[in-house]
Formats: structure tokens, sequence, C-alpha cells
């Protein structure tokens, strides 16, 4: 692992990208612009603040832990290579391995526009192959300006074709869960995760109760729309799926990391492709997320 020094020396720019030690001394990679912020820990290359235009846009759980043993609660984990629980065998990670390596940084550009771009780079090791027989090269890109974007993008090093699952898992800070509204999947299908069951959503997505949502083939942009704050846009490319989760009280009140009334202030919405998509010898592919307020 490189120390902050020389990290430093290698890829900062003067009080936009700043690398330093983080919670629990892990290493964290500070990047401001003129109208927005954000902090990454290398642990995952895991987002944990974002505000734009002076918008808080993620929440994070005051009890998120950050020793580097587990995937931090909130901003924005990487589920990676696969989603939720691996097919090949239960013991593996839920959310694959990515979001609880240690990732390297592998360029911070700024653009004449401002922009400061970030590409933090995960490639097969003798850990990955172990568990995951393949070798590969995943990016994850961060371009902070007057809007945001995160992408995951896989290159196939392997002489077989790879398939994959994954999600960009951002948890949006909102005022008030039940006086929120996600708008922009109206008619989509989608299946429930925790009834089993498929269904068709009827208007915009509202909260009430635990929600665990896989909806299929969404259109590309979404809007959160809550109370006391202004409203989220949210774009997608590369995507075959949305997850839309929130934990509700007692899921979270049984989460070491998540504070039970802090449900009220948290909404996953994730770029994600579930039906696992195939990336023959040689190719990438790539998934991302924009938001802007
Ligand atoms: C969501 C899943 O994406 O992540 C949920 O749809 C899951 O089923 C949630 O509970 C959180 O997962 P984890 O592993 O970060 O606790």
């Amino acid at each position: 692992m490189a120390s902050i020094k020389s990290l430093n020396k290698f890829f900062s720019i003067q009080d936009k990208a700043v690398f330093s030690n983080g919670k629990n001394n892990q290493t964290k990679l500070d990047l401001t612009t003129q109208h927005s912020k954000a902090e990454i820990y290398l642990h995952g290359a895991h987002l944990t603040q974002l505000t734009l235009n002076n918008n808080k846009v993620v929440w994070l759980s005051p009890d998120a832990i950050f020793d580097g043993t587990k995937a931090i609660r909130g901003g924005i984990p990487i589920c990676w290579p696969w989603f939720g629980k691996a097919s090949a065998d239960n013991n593996l990670p839920q959310h694959g391995f990515a979001r609880n390596s240690l990732i390297e940084v592998d360029s911070i550009i700024e653009q004449k526009n401002g922009d400061i771009v970030a590409a933090l780079k995960l490639k097969n090791s003798e850990t990955s192959m172990s568990i995951w027989p393949f070798k590969f090269e995943l990016v994850v890109t961060f371009q902070l300006g007057e809007q945001f974007t995160i992408s995951l993008s896989t290159h196939n090093l392997d002489s077989k074709p790879i398939n994959i699952s994954e999600a960009i898992h951002t948890y949006f800070a909102v005022e008030d869960i039940e006086h929120t509204r996600l708008v922009g999947l109206s008619d989509c299908h989608y299946f429930d995760q925790l009834s089993k069951k498929k269904s068709c959503q009827q208007g915009d997505v509202v909260f009430n109760q635990e929600t665990d949502n896989i909806y299929d083939q969404p259109k590309n942009h979404f809007v959160i729309q809550t109370t006391n704050r202004k409203a989220v846009n949210i774009k997608h490319i590369g995507a075959n799926a949305a997850v839309v989760w929130n934990p509700w009280n007692d899921k979270a009140a049984s989460m070491a990391d998540f504070t039970s009334n802090e449900y009220t202030k948290m909404l996953c919405v994730e770029a994600a492709n579930i039906q696992p998509i195939e990336i023959a010898p040689g190719l990438k592919h790539t998934i991302s997320q924009t938001i802007y307020v």
C-alpha cells in the first residue's frame, strides 16, 4: 500500500485532490471543485461524502465501520463481480469482494472545465483468483463537477468469457423517507425480493415499509423528491436493472452499523446489472450513475 506522502507526490492536485488519513487511519481522497466536494476511501473505492452545489447528496451511517474489515455502511459501495449472494457458493461475500478490497489509484486529472476525474483500479490477485478464477481489471471512475458521475468499467483480461452482476449501491440522503417519492419507474416490472413476487409499478414509488425491489429494464432517468430538499436527478447508463432499497426499522435495528432510526434518512437507488452480463475475452463493459441537483 502506497504511503499518503507518495500518493500525494504522484497524484495530488493542490487544494483539489488531496490524500490523507481518514477514520481509523484508512487512506482517503478528498476532491474539491468550485461546485462540489467528495470524499473517497481507497478501501472499496468507496465514496463516503458528496456535496453538489451545497446539497448533501449521500447518507452515511453514523455507525459505519471504517476498519477495513467490512464495507462502509452508506455513501456509495460497489457491488462487484456479483450482486447479492454468489450463485456459486453461499459462503462467498454478499455483493462481491470489490467493496472489501483495497483499490489502487490509477490517475487523477483536472479537466479544462474544472471537473476532477479520479480513476481507481482493482486487478486480479492471488486472493481474488482463489474465489473468482478470472483475470480482470476493474476501473472505478469518479467525475466531480457541477454534476457527479461514478462508473465501473470491467475489462476481461482472461482467455475465457466472464459473467458478472454488479451494482452502484448509492445511499441517497432524504429528509424523511415517508415523505419521499421516486419518480421514473411507473409501468416498470419489478421483482420484490421480500415477498418473492413479480409486480408492475403503478405511479411513483412511495415508502411506508421495508422495500427491496429489483426493477427490470427501467428507463434511465429517475428523480428523488423529498421535503425540504432540492430534487435529485439520477441517470443510468449500461444498467439492465435498478434496485430500490430501504431496510425500515426492524432490519436496520438488526444491523450493527445502522442506528435504527437512521432508515428514515436514506434511500438506496442502485444502477445495476442483475441478470449476469457476459464479457468476451479482451472486451470491456461499463455501467455508470450520474447525479445532479
Ligand atoms: C441491497 C439488496 O442492494 O443491499 C438488499 O437489495 C440488501 O437485499 C442490501 O439487504 C444491503 O446489503 P448489505 O450486504 O450491504 O447489508
